[in-house]
């Protein structure tokens, strides 16, 4: 049977950082038709009612159905130790990063570990999440298990180092090449699921794992590939002396065969005009994760990118704060005014949506309400709180309604989320 949600419903039908804020259409009182997972069809409430009279009703109200939020870069092993204290990227991954992910040795911690992640996740708004595990084969296993008894689109891989962590947590050139590749074989495709290709970053690389991993990703062309690229300067100077053959960061990964379309990098702040123009020639992809780069204290990435290349934003849990997108549209509104940048709600949403569905090449499935799209719905109460209530009052747009609760609203604010056409809770 057909499924009729009704509510506010906004879509895109272009980028907002090209067309501006027309790029957004609003149905103030919208509908969208939901059939065998996939949306069917959106318009205005009267026209589907009157059209589909035998579709269940879902009535939202006055609240705002959005594409599912999409976070594209996480660390799901790292839910617990999120709100860490004191420490820079190095120092923290030595503290509280390491000695966590030695702890998913254990299957049945990851498997606990998983499913508390995406409950956190969903009730968040977000819908599909690209995620790194660890290095254990059995940690991949648990999220792809957690996400697909729920139904996600989500997309993981193990983590693979060989060098610069605990000798518990390394694997070597041709294991993670061999598990990786079990792995995928395994995952990649079987239901809404997707294998990553996943080296953590250079510093725990070596250029022969590197090269194995590029060798992979040759074999399997239609994979991502996802790794961290310019986070911190303390980073880039050890990644200098560790490649000292190098030109720069992205040339560690260039060298061996990781750039290419489908490559994933997060932060990407510190960037030299060499890298920026590979980045933008090789069509590679970005992700934006503010709360962890003022909270790691990384930087301040520099969203005119989002003009050249395909970028997504992302909590990058934990080292990122917090669970939620609307945070993380929050901290990437204020990180962009600290450059001068102020991006406009409707830049904000498409970065949740549509932004992180395009840097995944997912574009075509998710991130946007349009018929044939997969049915990933966040239904947002735009007066989640008193304090938001009273700040929307007054609106008289729609982006005056919106944008308090992004820039305040948190789980709160979620009614509920559509997962593959169902409601999820
Ligand atoms: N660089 C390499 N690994 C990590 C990680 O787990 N978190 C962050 N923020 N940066 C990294
Ligand atoms: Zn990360």
């Amino acid at each position: 049977m057909a499924d009729l949600l009704l509510g506010q419903v906004l879509h895109f039908t272009a980028d907002p950082f090209v067309a501006g804020e027309a790029a957004a259409h609003h149905e103030s009182h919208g509908a969208i038709l939901v059939e065998n997972g996939r949306i069917s069809a959106t318009g205005p409430a009267d026209d589907l009612r009157r059209r589909h009279p035998q579709a269940r009703i879902h009535d939202y109200g006055r609240a705002l159905i959005t594409a599912g939020f999409i976070d594209a870069h996480v660390h799901y092993p790292q839910t617990a130790i999120i709100a860490s204290w004191g420490k820079r990227l190095i120092d923290w991954l030595n503290s509280y990063t390491f000695p966590e992910e030695m702890r998913f040795a254990d299957p049945a911690y990851a498997a606990t570990i998983a499913n508390r992640y995406l409950d956190l996740a969903t009730a968040h708004g977000t819908t599909t999440v690209c995620t790194y595990a660890t290095i254990h084969p059995a940690s991949v296993d648990a999220i792809f298990t957690a996400a697909q008894s729920r139904g996600l689109r989500l997309y993981a891989g193990k983590t693979c180092m060989d060098r610069n962590a605990p000798p518990g947590l390394c694997d070597t050139a041709q294991s993670a090449y061999d598990d990786s590749k079990a792995l995928l074989q395994k995952w990649h495709g079987v239901d809404r699921l997707s294998y990553v290709i996943t080296p953590r970053f250079s510093p725990t690389s070596t250029p022969e794992q590197l090269a194995a991993l590029g060798a992979l990703w040759r074999e399997y062309p239609d994979c991502l590939m996802q790794t961290h690229l310019s986070e911190q300067t303390d980073e880039i100077a050890w990644v200098r002396d560790l490649f000292p053959q190098s030109r720069d960061y992205l040339d560690t990964y260039e060298a061996q065969g990781l750039l290419r379309e489908g490559a994933v990098y997060g932060h990407a702040i510190h960037l030299t005009e060499r890298e920026r123009a590979r980045l933008i020639d090789a069509g590679a992809s970005l992700v934006h994760c503010p709360t962890s780069n003022t909270f790691i204290g990384s930087g301040l990435f520099d969203m005119s990118l989002a003009r050249s290349l395909r970028v997504g934003l992302a909590t990058d849990t934990g080292g990122g704060s917090s669970f939620s997108m609307l945070h993380t549209m929050a901290a990437a509104y204020e990180v962009a005014q600290l450059r001068g940048q102020a991006l406009h709600p409707s830049q904000l949403l498409w970065l949740a949506t549509i932004g992180s569905a395009r840097a995944l090449r997912a574009e075509d499935r998710i991130g946007n309400i349009a018929p044939g799209m997969e049915a990933d719905l966040t239904i947002l109460d735009l007066a989640s709180t008193p304090a938001i209530a009273q700040a929307t009052a007054r609106a008289e747009t729609l982006w005056e309604a919106l944008f308090p609760t992004i820039m305040m609203g948190d789980d709160r604010a979620i009614r509920t989320v559509w997962v593959g056409g169902k409601p999820l809770r």
